[in-house]
């Protein structure tokens, strides 16, 4: 493994080893015990999309890993004034172990992996976002004492948590089913890669638009804000658009009674989830976010030491 960019690049043990490591990681740091896997190695953080969970977790993740985090925002670096993918790849390498890089295009983070001889990290493009499906495994694995055969409903845009979310259930051996509006399915190519997975896993997926048939007897509920970075002039449309999709307390009737609500955050409570839920005993969106620390220091051991 050279680089973590999609969860559909890494083989099912692949995603068990970094699981596995993700969960000695969080022991050994609650039990004091430090790890200094990456000491003296440097990661530049790339982030032209804003950040709160992400650029925290890997800056204090690689810190407690030994190594120093480097952030760099693109309105600082030259690569916002038009410097070539190719050209900043070929610089970088020369002073960094790895990149982690938040961007809009996905394209420009396979450049990146293409073109530079270090491991790069995908915190998350227009069309996937790997980091947070592999922390959500870990918090569905603390909860559930398994992740086999459990079901996994998402319910609301068909966007890049959609995507990796079919990607990480599918490796993991999970069912999964996403309801999207008509208009705001996923991308068929991630639906195609999405389905060989699943045949390959003999576990189901199921596409939908109706959030009832998704729901039914899921183990885990997930959702994600209707207007991702960089549609903000979508949003009235979409909140119109979205209508009928918002996870309720009617809505997680369908679900087990024992349920999980996860979201990757921020929420939007009064839109794509309402306060009883995210703030109710079935949600453990905290312990999402603070997995966010362990996966991603599993991630960059695996690939930087
Ligand atoms: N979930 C997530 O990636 O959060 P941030 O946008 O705050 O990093
Ligand atoms: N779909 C959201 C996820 C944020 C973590 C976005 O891309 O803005």
């Amino acid at each position: 493994m050279k680089d973590f960019i999609s969860l559909h690049d890494i083989t099912s043990e692949q995603l068990t080893d970094l699981l596995k490591l993700a969960i000695k990681l969080k022991s050994e740091l609650k039990q004091g015990i430090p790890h200094p896997i990456l000491k003296g190695k440097t990661l530049g953080m790339i982030f032209t999309k804003s950040s709160t969970r992400t650029r925290i977790s890997f800056e204090v993740g690689m810190t407690q890993l030994g190594g120093y985090p480097l952030f760099l925002s693109s309105n600082d670096i030259q690569l916002g004034r038009g410097e070539t993918i190719y050209d900043t790849a070929k610089v970088m390498e020369r002073y960094l172990d790895g990149i982690m890089i938040r961007t809009y295009a996905h394209s420009d983070v396979l450049d990146l992996a293409k073109y530079a001889n270090i491991p790069i990290i995908n915190a998350l493009t227009d069309l996937l976002h790997p980091c947070q499906v592999l922390a959500d495994l870990l918090t569905a694995y603390e909860h559930k004492g398994r992740l086999e055969n459990l079901k996994m409903a998402y319910i609301g845009d068909g966007n890049n948590m959609a995507h990796s979310i079919m990607y990480g259930t599918a490796k993991a051996g999970m069912n999964c089913a996403i309801a999207t509006p008509e208009n705001y399915r996923c991308n068929d190519e991630v639906v195609q890669n999405a389905k060989d997975d699943f045949k390959k896993s003999g576990k189901s997926l199921v596409i939908t638009t109706d959030p009832i048939e998704a729901i039914k007897d899921a183990d885990i509920v997930y959702t994600d804000t209707w207007v991702s970075m960089g549609m903000e002039s979508e949003k009235q449309e979409r909140i119109k658009s979205f209508d009928g999709y918002q996870v309720n307390g009617a809505l997680m009737k369908h679900a087990k009674p024992d349920a999980i609500f996860m979201h990757c955050l921020p929420a939007y409570r009064g839109f794509e989830v309402t306060e009883d839920v995210i703030d109710g005993p079935q949600s453990v969106i905290f312990d999402e976010a603070e997995n966010r620390l362990h996966a991603q220091k599993a991630v960059m051991a695996t690939l930087m030491k």
